[in-house]
């Protein structure tokens, strides 16, 4: 119960005062062979969480926007498998874009950090690889909420 409560304040307190900066681009490894390359992504050793949970977005229509939401536990990874598209990261103070192109190129993105996805090309998969299940409470998707959030650590 107390362990418990401990990690709750923990998240709590990371998704507050994460910044940008806790954000990177991951170079993951490529195992190049002339028959087609191989990125092989293992939880807890290529990313620093335990994968619990994985997504892909797909058959996005030219100039239509996804994300506009932060979450206040999740940690994801974040990859084009195919084609390309923009996330641009928001901490409540400063912002950094990012075009993901490259399918042995990982986006990690820690808690209470707001997501805007764009720019997608046609074709483009964008595969993600989250740390936990699916949870609708923790997302923060409204935009003033998540300044307030950000602004009271
Ligand atoms: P959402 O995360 O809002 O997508 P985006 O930020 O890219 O626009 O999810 C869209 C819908 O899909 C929403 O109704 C929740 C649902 N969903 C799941 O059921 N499971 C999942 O793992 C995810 C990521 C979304």
């Amino acid at each position: 119960m107390t362990n418990s409560i401990n990690t709750d304040l923990f998240k709590h307190h990371e998704y507050m005062r994460s910044t940008i900066d806790d954000c990177k681009v991951i170079d993951l490894r490529k195992i190049h062979d002339v028959r087609g390359n191989l990125t092989p992504i293992e939880g807890g050793v290529d990313v620093p969480f335990d994968i619990k949970r994985i997504y892909y977005l797909y058959d996005v229509p030219g100039g239509e926007s996804r994300g506009a939401h932060a979450h206040k536990a999740l940690h994801q990874l974040i990859i084009a498998a195919n084609g390309s598209f923009t996330v641009t990261l928001d901490d409540g103070t400063n912002k950094k874009s990012f075009n993901l192109n490259r399918s042995y190129y990982g986006l990690l993105v820690v808690p209470g950090i707001w997501r805007d996805l764009n720019d997608f090309s046609s074709g483009a998969v964008l595969l993600c690889l989250a740390s936990e299940h699916y949870d609708a409470n923790d997302y923060i998707r409204d935009y003033q909420e998540f300044l307030d959030f950000k602004k009271s650590k």
